[in-house]
Protein backbone atom coordinates (compact mmCIF):
# COMPACT_ATOMS: atom_id res chain seq x y z
CA UNK A 1 0.00 0.00 0.00
CA UNK A 2 1.08 3.49 -0.79
CA UNK A 3 0.45 5.84 1.82
CA UNK A 4 -0.07 9.65 0.91
CA UNK A 5 -0.53 12.22 3.79
CA UNK A 6 -1.20 15.80 2.65
CA UNK A 7 -1.60 18.92 5.10
CA UNK A 8 -5.01 19.38 4.14
CA UNK A 9 -8.31 17.91 3.21
CA UNK A 10 -8.65 20.40 0.30
CA UNK A 11 -4.87 19.22 -1.03
CA UNK A 12 -5.42 15.60 -0.11
CA UNK A 13 -8.62 16.10 -2.62
CA UNK A 14 -6.88 17.42 -5.29
CA UNK A 15 -3.90 14.96 -5.18
CA UNK A 16 -6.91 12.08 -5.76
CA UNK A 17 -8.84 14.02 -8.54
CA UNK A 18 -4.98 14.52 -10.05
CA UNK A 19 -4.72 10.46 -10.35
CA UNK A 20 -7.70 10.06 -11.99
CA UNK A 21 -7.42 12.44 -14.29
CA UNK A 22 -4.17 11.52 -15.33
CA UNK A 23 -5.60 7.68 -15.92
CA UNK A 24 -7.63 9.21 -18.03
CA UNK A 25 -5.09 11.17 -19.86
CA UNK A 26 -3.01 7.83 -20.37
CA UNK A 27 -5.93 5.77 -21.02
CA UNK A 28 -9.27 8.04 -22.51
CA UNK A 29 -11.02 4.40 -22.82
CA UNK A 30 -10.71 4.12 -18.63
CA UNK A 31 -13.37 2.68 -17.00
CA UNK A 32 -13.42 4.28 -13.32
CA UNK A 33 -15.05 2.81 -10.04
CA UNK A 34 -16.76 5.80 -8.92
CA UNK A 35 -17.84 6.33 -4.91
CA UNK A 36 -20.48 8.85 -3.33
CA UNK A 37 -20.61 10.68 -0.32
CA UNK A 38 -18.73 13.85 1.61
CA UNK A 39 -15.47 12.38 0.73
CA UNK A 40 -15.14 12.68 -2.97
CA UNK A 41 -16.96 15.88 -3.08
CA UNK A 42 -14.08 17.89 -3.46
CA UNK A 43 -12.70 15.55 -6.14
CA UNK A 44 -15.49 15.81 -8.48
CA UNK A 45 -15.52 20.03 -8.23
CA UNK A 46 -12.04 19.41 -9.43
CA UNK A 47 -12.31 16.85 -12.06
CA UNK A 48 -15.34 19.09 -12.95
CA UNK A 49 -13.19 22.00 -13.40
CA UNK A 50 -10.36 20.31 -15.30
CA UNK A 51 -13.38 19.41 -18.30
CA UNK A 52 -14.53 22.88 -17.92
CA UNK A 53 -10.89 24.72 -18.30
CA UNK A 54 -8.31 22.41 -19.38
CA UNK A 55 -11.10 20.28 -21.44
CA UNK A 56 -10.30 16.93 -19.78
CA UNK A 57 -12.44 14.68 -22.08
CA UNK A 58 -14.01 12.34 -20.73
CA UNK A 59 -16.36 11.00 -23.74
CA UNK A 60 -14.93 7.45 -24.29
CA UNK A 61 -14.70 6.80 -20.09
CA UNK A 62 -16.72 4.20 -18.88
CA UNK A 63 -17.88 4.50 -15.32
CA UNK A 64 -19.61 1.96 -12.77
CA UNK A 65 -20.47 2.93 -9.12
CA UNK A 66 -19.99 1.05 -5.84
CA UNK A 67 -23.64 1.31 -4.86
CA UNK A 68 -27.00 2.39 -4.11
CA UNK A 69 -29.89 2.47 -1.38
CA UNK A 70 -32.53 -0.64 -2.02
CA UNK A 71 -35.57 1.31 -2.46
CA UNK A 72 -34.65 4.66 -3.66
CA UNK A 73 -35.55 5.60 -7.52
CA UNK A 74 -32.67 7.59 -9.59
CA UNK A 75 -34.96 10.87 -8.55
CA UNK A 76 -34.96 10.68 -5.12
CA UNK A 77 -32.65 13.35 -3.85
CA UNK A 78 -30.55 10.62 -1.38
CA UNK A 79 -30.04 8.13 -4.10
CA UNK A 80 -26.64 7.92 -5.25
CA UNK A 81 -27.84 7.69 -8.92
CA UNK A 82 -28.56 11.83 -8.27
CA UNK A 83 -25.66 12.48 -6.33
CA UNK A 84 -23.77 11.60 -9.20
CA UNK A 85 -26.14 13.05 -11.88
CA UNK A 86 -26.00 16.03 -9.35
CA UNK A 87 -22.39 16.48 -8.54
CA UNK A 88 -20.40 14.80 -11.78
CA UNK A 89 -22.02 13.50 -14.64
CA UNK A 90 -23.78 16.83 -15.85
CA UNK A 91 -20.75 18.90 -15.13
CA UNK A 92 -18.49 16.38 -18.10
CA UNK A 93 -19.15 15.10 -21.27
CA UNK A 94 -19.66 11.32 -20.20
CA UNK A 95 -22.26 9.53 -22.10
CA UNK A 96 -25.26 8.92 -19.70
CA UNK A 97 -25.17 5.53 -21.47
CA UNK A 98 -21.57 4.69 -20.05
CA UNK A 99 -22.55 5.97 -16.55
CA UNK A 100 -23.17 2.60 -14.29
CA UNK A 101 -25.22 3.37 -10.79
CA UNK A 102 -26.94 -0.26 -9.49
CA UNK A 103 -30.86 0.30 -9.35
CA UNK A 104 -31.99 0.32 -6.17
CA UNK A 105 -35.77 -1.01 -7.71
CA UNK A 106 -34.23 -3.38 -9.39
CA UNK A 107 -37.27 -6.16 -9.80
CA UNK A 108 -34.86 -8.86 -9.56
CA UNK A 109 -31.79 -8.08 -7.09
CA UNK A 110 -29.62 -11.44 -7.86
CA UNK A 111 -30.35 -11.40 -11.80
CA UNK A 112 -29.60 -7.40 -11.46
CA UNK A 113 -25.96 -8.50 -9.05
CA UNK A 114 -25.05 -10.62 -11.77
CA UNK A 115 -25.84 -8.24 -14.59
CA UNK A 116 -23.90 -5.43 -13.02
CA UNK A 117 -20.94 -7.73 -12.20
CA UNK A 118 -20.93 -9.13 -16.59
CA UNK A 119 -21.18 -5.51 -17.50
CA UNK A 120 -17.90 -4.66 -15.48
CA UNK A 121 -16.47 -7.30 -16.82
CA UNK A 122 -17.74 -6.92 -20.35
CA UNK A 123 -16.38 -2.93 -20.51
CA UNK A 124 -12.69 -4.91 -19.61
CA UNK A 125 -12.87 -4.14 -15.86
CA UNK A 126 -12.49 -1.61 -13.54
CA UNK A 127 -9.26 0.28 -13.99
CA UNK A 128 -9.46 2.74 -11.29
CA UNK A 129 -11.52 2.10 -8.17
CA UNK A 130 -12.13 5.44 -5.78
CA UNK A 131 -12.96 4.55 -2.55
CA UNK A 132 -13.81 6.11 0.85
CA UNK A 133 -14.33 4.05 3.91
CA UNK A 134 -16.84 3.87 6.61
CA UNK A 135 -15.80 4.68 10.00
CA UNK A 136 -16.46 1.27 10.77
CA UNK A 137 -13.86 0.54 7.84
CA UNK A 138 -16.02 -0.63 5.28
CA UNK A 139 -15.53 -0.33 1.64
CA UNK A 140 -19.24 0.16 -0.40
CA UNK A 141 -21.53 -0.87 1.86
CA UNK A 142 -19.88 -4.09 2.51
CA UNK A 143 -20.32 -4.06 6.72
CA UNK A 144 -18.39 -5.52 8.89
CA UNK A 145 -18.22 -9.28 8.67
CA UNK A 146 -18.74 -9.08 5.11
CA UNK A 147 -17.07 -12.09 3.06
CA UNK A 148 -13.99 -10.79 1.48
CA UNK A 149 -14.35 -13.01 -1.17
CA UNK A 150 -17.96 -11.22 -1.91
CA UNK A 151 -19.44 -9.61 -5.14
CA UNK A 152 -21.94 -7.24 -6.12
CA UNK A 153 -25.45 -8.44 -3.54
CA UNK A 154 -27.84 -7.01 -1.12
CA UNK A 155 -26.53 -6.11 1.96
CA UNK A 156 -27.99 -4.91 5.57
CA UNK A 157 -26.59 -1.71 6.58
CA UNK A 158 -24.94 -1.77 9.85
CA UNK A 159 -26.49 0.59 12.56
CA UNK A 160 -23.05 3.12 12.72
CA UNK A 161 -23.59 3.45 8.92
CA UNK A 162 -27.49 4.37 9.64
CA UNK A 163 -26.39 6.83 12.20
CA UNK A 164 -23.57 8.15 10.13
CA UNK A 165 -25.64 8.66 7.00
CA UNK A 166 -28.86 9.74 8.79
CA UNK A 167 -27.44 13.40 8.55
CA UNK A 168 -28.51 13.37 4.60
CA UNK A 169 -32.20 11.74 5.29
CA UNK A 170 -33.14 13.74 7.98
CA UNK A 171 -33.30 11.32 10.85
CA UNK A 172 -32.50 7.49 11.23
CA UNK A 173 -35.52 6.01 10.88
CA UNK A 174 -35.74 7.69 6.81
CA UNK A 175 -32.34 5.73 5.94
CA UNK A 176 -32.41 2.71 3.81
CA UNK A 177 -32.04 -0.50 5.24
CA UNK A 178 -30.56 -1.99 2.44
CA UNK A 179 -28.25 -1.59 0.27
CA UNK A 180 -27.52 -2.81 -3.37
CA UNK A 181 -23.06 -3.02 -3.47
CA UNK A 182 -20.10 -4.33 -5.43
CA UNK A 183 -18.61 -6.85 -3.31
CA UNK A 184 -15.12 -6.73 -2.02
CA UNK A 185 -13.59 -9.44 -4.13
CA UNK A 186 -15.48 -7.02 -6.88
CA UNK A 187 -13.72 -3.87 -5.81
CA UNK A 188 -10.49 -6.40 -5.38
CA UNK A 189 -10.20 -7.37 -8.91
CA UNK A 190 -9.92 -3.35 -10.09
CA UNK A 191 -6.41 -2.89 -11.75
CA UNK A 192 -5.59 -0.44 -8.85
CA UNK A 193 -7.46 1.43 -5.83
CA UNK A 194 -7.47 5.02 -4.91
CA UNK A 195 -8.74 5.26 -0.61
CA UNK A 196 -9.51 8.34 -0.01
CA UNK A 197 -9.56 9.38 3.45
CA UNK A 198 -10.26 13.05 5.06
CA UNK A 199 -10.94 13.77 9.16
CA UNK A 200 -10.29 12.44 12.60
CA UNK A 201 -13.37 10.57 12.22
CA UNK A 202 -11.82 8.46 10.11
CA UNK A 203 -8.67 8.00 11.60
CA UNK A 204 -9.37 4.42 13.51
CA UNK A 205 -10.88 3.19 10.86
CA UNK A 206 -7.48 3.99 9.09
CA UNK A 207 -5.01 2.88 11.40
CA UNK A 208 -7.33 -0.53 11.11
CA UNK A 209 -6.93 -0.91 7.08
CA UNK A 210 -3.64 -0.11 7.14
CA UNK A 211 -1.25 -1.30 9.83
CA UNK A 212 -4.35 -3.75 11.20
CA UNK A 213 -4.49 -7.72 10.71
CA UNK A 214 -6.52 -8.51 7.38
CA UNK A 215 -10.16 -9.40 8.47
CA UNK A 216 -13.34 -9.22 7.58
CA UNK A 217 -14.59 -7.05 10.63
CA UNK A 218 -12.88 -4.43 8.62
CA UNK A 219 -13.27 -5.07 4.89
CA UNK A 220 -11.15 -1.81 4.03
CA UNK A 221 -8.07 -4.08 5.25
CA UNK A 222 -8.52 -6.57 2.47
CA UNK A 223 -7.26 -3.60 0.46
CA UNK A 224 -3.81 -4.87 1.86
CA UNK A 225 -4.01 -8.17 -0.67
CA UNK A 226 -4.54 -5.65 -3.46
CA UNK A 227 -1.12 -5.07 -5.64
CA UNK A 228 -1.72 -1.84 -6.40
CA UNK A 229 -3.07 0.84 -4.01
CA UNK A 230 -2.59 4.19 -3.13
CA UNK A 231 -4.17 5.73 0.16
CA UNK A 232 -4.60 9.21 -0.02
CA UNK A 233 -4.87 10.88 3.82
CA UNK A 234 -5.30 14.42 5.40
CA UNK A 235 -3.43 14.81 8.23
CA UNK A 236 -6.60 14.50 10.75
CA UNK A 237 -7.03 10.72 9.07
CA UNK A 238 -3.36 9.96 9.82
CA UNK A 239 -3.35 10.91 12.99
CA UNK A 240 -3.34 7.14 14.33
CA UNK A 241 -0.85 5.71 12.12
CA UNK A 242 2.20 4.26 14.14
CA UNK A 243 4.48 3.85 11.05
CA UNK A 244 3.89 7.38 9.47
CA UNK A 245 7.32 8.45 9.26
CA UNK A 246 7.91 5.54 7.21
CA UNK A 247 4.98 6.37 4.82
CA UNK A 248 6.15 10.25 4.24
CA UNK A 249 10.00 8.56 3.68
CA UNK A 250 8.90 6.37 0.80
CA UNK A 251 7.36 9.20 -0.73
CA UNK A 252 10.29 11.53 0.00
CA UNK A 253 12.09 8.75 -2.34
CA UNK A 254 9.58 8.60 -4.77
CA UNK A 255 9.84 12.58 -5.70
CA UNK A 256 13.70 12.19 -5.99
CA UNK A 257 13.30 8.94 -8.59
CA UNK A 258 10.60 10.78 -10.50
CA UNK A 259 12.67 14.49 -10.34
CA UNK A 260 15.90 12.42 -11.54
CA UNK A 261 13.92 10.90 -14.22
CA UNK A 262 12.01 14.02 -15.11
CA UNK A 263 15.60 15.51 -15.27
CA UNK A 264 17.39 12.28 -18.03
CA UNK A 265 14.59 13.00 -20.18
CA UNK A 266 15.20 16.44 -20.33
CA UNK A 267 18.75 15.67 -21.33
P1 LIG B 1 -18.35 9.69 3.68
O1 LIG B 1 -18.77 8.16 3.54
O2 LIG B 1 -17.48 10.00 2.50
O3 LIG B 1 -19.66 10.45 3.61
O4 LIG B 1 -17.64 9.84 4.96
C1 LIG B 1 -17.79 7.19 3.27
C2 LIG B 1 -18.37 5.80 3.31
O5 LIG B 1 -19.26 5.52 4.13
O6 LIG B 1 -17.91 4.95 2.53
Amino acid sequence: MRVVIHATAEAAGLAAADLIARKIQQRPRAVLGLATGSTPLAVYRELARRHREEGLDFSQVTTFNLDEYVGLPGTHPQSYRYFMEEHLFRHLNVRPERTHVPDGRALDFDRHCESYERQISQAGGIDLQLLGIGTDGHIAFNEPGSSLGSRTRVKTLAGETIRDNARFFGGEDQVPRMAVTMGVGTILDSRQCLLLALGEHKARAIRDTVEGPVTAQVTASALQLHRDVVVILDEAAASLLARREYYDQVERVRQELELAQADRAVR
